[in-house]
């Protein structure tokens, strides 16, 4: 009686200190960076087998490192990014996402990391030559995209297709569903390598900065990723990391 009393006194002791060590160091759950991003835009994220993968998955990586946290990256919408990082649903988002007026309403945005440019692709011979050419017709787009945006203000909301990814835009593209895509100039690359018959048109869009969004609550974590970002770009990190995905043309 008395030993097993001992027993159990010693199990709940063993308890309440394993409990303590947990709380002291914080949990593993507080150590962690979720990153929400949308894995359909090479090369700044795409699967590599089950992994997502590129230019972001990366830098994020190299500033969860830096800042002492463990990255763990959601995969979702485009369009649910920004509400997402606003709401506190996810640390931070980085999706080749662009700094708008409009997104800094929502959120707050680091310091930029790269640049894309709105591209359009055709079909080859299409008769869509330049960005003229571009009224009354079928534009395909990825959905709450900047290039989603732009089109839809610039040719009528009804010229514009949404598709839940650039690589469904595409495809529509490829089985002529839409005349022409617009979507930033890597992604654009990426795609038209991967199918035959499309090219990109010489006209450039627009050039945009692309940042990781934070909630405007958070400017503790705003800080920490600022400083590890800006030193990743001051020590070539991620140039490094950039030129890996992308050759130099
Ligand atoms: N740069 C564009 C934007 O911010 C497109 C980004 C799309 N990103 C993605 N991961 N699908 O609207």
């Amino acid at each position: 009686m008395k030993k097993n009393l001992i027993k159990s006194l010693a199990l709940v002791m063993a308890g309440i200190m394993s409990a303590g060590m947990l709380a002291g160091c914080g949990g593993k759950g507080d150590d962690v960076l979720t990153m929400a991003t949308n894995a359909t835009f090479p090369p700044y994220e795409f699967y590599e087998n089950e992994k997502i993968v590129g230019i972001d998955a990366e830098i994020a990586e190299a500033i969860a490192g830096k800042i002492g946290m463990t990255l763990e990256i959601v995969d979702t919408e485009f369009g649910s990014i920004v509400a997402g990082v606003q709401t506190g649903k996810y640390d931070m988002g980085m999706a080749g996402m662009t700094v708008t007026d409009e997104r800094k309403q929502s959120v707050d945005f680091t310091t930029s990391y790269a640049t894309g440019i709105q591209s359009i692709v055709v079909k080859e011979g299409s008769p869509i030559q330049s960005l003229d050419d571009l009224a009354g017709k079928k534009i395909g787009v990825q959905q709450d995209t900047t290039g989603h945006i732009y089109a839809a203000d610039e040719f009528g909301d009804e010229m514009v297709l949404p598709f839940n990814k650039g690589t469904d835009a595409i495809a529509a593209l490829v089985s002529d569903k839409v005349d022409c895509v617009i979507i930033d100039n890597q992604p654009a690359k990426s795609f038209v390598e991967a199918n035959e018959g499309l090219v990109i048109l010489e006209t450039n869009y627009a050039t945009e900065d692309y940042a990781i969004a934070i909630s405007k609550e958070n400017t503790e974590l705003l800080e920490k990723v600022n400083a590890a970002l800006e030193e990743l770009i001051a020590d070539g990190t991620v140039e490094t990391i950039i030129n890996k995905y992308i050759s130099a043309e």
